[in-house]
């Protein structure tokens, strides 16, 4: 089993990709978290999700806990990440209380508008052609067993206080929809944790709840949604728009 977190697509796209190139099946954490897909024994289990802040993003924290000691076989993990995964690696390993047979950390576009401006579509793309061929890479790896480190790790030192950065940044006071929402409700729909109800025909964030994947802001239709002064005039990234 493939078991996959994704916001804006590109662990979905890898975690699909695998499971096709290799012969297995991709179950999405968050159904695994909410009791819609159960965790199974394999002798082969992967576990793909972006990197955050040189660290882990919070549900992999639980989904971790909940898959320790259940683990036999092969296990692996990609990492996706924009520039680099620090030692998220070892966190995870730290978590599940054994060590990752694989791990590959995966080059994919940036997507974390709240910090940084995500590229334009053409070099998106041109990225995504990049990754596209690691990733067949990662399926050989797996597909033969390997047993290695491999990818854009980099950074370690930063893992050491990094990823303590993360809960400060994951509030959700600062998300608001504007003048241009047109109260579709896909926001609502497509976040990976609940964390987004519609009142009053507008998005509320649920702060626990909230994983500061980007979903909701990166793919509002409208453009609608902001994350204090600075998004409005950022480029929006997700790589569903790239695969329509
Ligand atoms: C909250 C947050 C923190 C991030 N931190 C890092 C980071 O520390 N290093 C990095 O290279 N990329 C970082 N990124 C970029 C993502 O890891 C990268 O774009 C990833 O492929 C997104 O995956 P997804 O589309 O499956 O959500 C961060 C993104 C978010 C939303
Ligand atoms: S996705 Fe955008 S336009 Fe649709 S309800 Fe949410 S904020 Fe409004
Ligand atoms: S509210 Fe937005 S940023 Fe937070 S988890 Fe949902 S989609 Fe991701």
């Amino acid at each position: 089993m493939i078991y996959y977190f994704s916001g804006t697509g590109n662990s979905e796209y890898a975690a699909k990709k695998l499971a096709v190139k290799t012969g297995d099946r991709a179950v999405c954490i968050a159904d695994v978290m909410n009791g819609k897909a159960e965790i199974e024994k394999d002798d082969i289990t992967g576990i793909v999700f972006p990197v955050y802040f040189w660290g882990l993003p919070e549900i992999i924290k639980r989904f971790a806990k909940k898959l320790k000691g259940k683990l036999g076989g092969y296990v692996y993990s990609v990492i996706t990440c924009g520039a680099n995964t620090g030692s998220a690696d070892k966190m995870l390993e730290k978590l599940l209380e054994r060590k990752l047979d694989y791990s590959f950390s995966l080059k994919m576009p940036d997507n974390y508008v709240i910090l940084y401006n995500p590229c334009e579509k053409e070099k998106a793309v041109r990225f995504l052609r990049h990754s596209d061929k690691e990733l067949d890479e990662i399926c050989e790896d797996v597909n033969r067993r390997e047993s290695k480190r491999a990818g854009s790790t980099g950074g370690e030192l930063k893992s050491l206080f990094v990823p303590y950065l993360y809960d400060f940044f994951r509030t959700t006071s600062k998300f608001f929809a504007d003048e241009k929402c047109t109260s579709c409700g896909l926001c609502e729909r497509i976040c990976p944790d609940g964390a987004i109800e519609i009142k009053s025909g507008k998005p509320v964030w649920i702060k626990s709840k909230c994983q500061h994947c980007t979903a909701c802001i990166n793919r509002c239709p409208a453009k609608a949604i902001q994350f204090g002064k600075k998004t409005a005039e950022r480029n929006r990234y997700s790589i569903y728009d790239l695969t329509k």
